[in-house]
């Protein structure tokens, strides 16, 4: 099996993420593409621009968007959220000093979720478009800078 089985089976949507992880090191190719993409470097510029000082990302994987979001942004406190605990392991492994907690995007309630003024999405919309709505609603009622 690919990694992409544990994701998409017969057309539909599975995700399973977890289980993935524990059998893939490097879905997605991970640790070849932090930092690289215009992006990814437009997600710089908009955290200094707008001087975000909590964020959250979400759909983090194995931590290297989150690790090199925190060296380019060294005032500002940047959390890596994924729901696979095993990604979540190897993340905190690999990055030590960068902060990472294991949770689903979906679950979040809005005491959670407030605590951040920013929150960054990297490569994730595919796999939570059967919440999309419920999730986005409940950023735009805590946060004042909008969607
Ligand atoms: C394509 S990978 C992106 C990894 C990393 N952000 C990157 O850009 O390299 C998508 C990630 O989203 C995570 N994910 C999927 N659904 C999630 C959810 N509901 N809450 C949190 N993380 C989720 C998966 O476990 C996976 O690590």
């Amino acid at each position: 099996m690919r990694y992409q089985d544990y994701v998409i089976k017969d057309g539909k949507f599975i995700g399973e993420f977890e289980k993935m992880y524990q059998k893939f090191d490097d879905p997605w190719l991970q640790t070849k593409e932090a930092g690289i993409s215009y992006s990814r470097a437009n997600t710089v510029c908009s955290i200094r621009r707008f001087g975000a000082k909590n964020i959250l990302e979400v759909g983090c994987g194995l931590g290297y968007f989150t690790a090199y979001l925190n060296e380019q942004c060294p005032s500002s406190r940047i959390i890596g959220m994924d729901i696979s605990e095993t990604a979540i392991e190897k993340a905190r492994k690999k990055f030590p000093k960068v902060e990472f907690i294991c949770g689903d995007l979906a679950k979040l309630d809005n005491s959670a979720l407030e605590q951040y003024d920013c929150i960054i999405f990297s490569e994730i919309m595919w796999y939570i478009l059967d919440n999309i709505d419920d999730i986005l609603l409940k950023i735009k009622k805590i946060s004042p800078g909008g969607v």
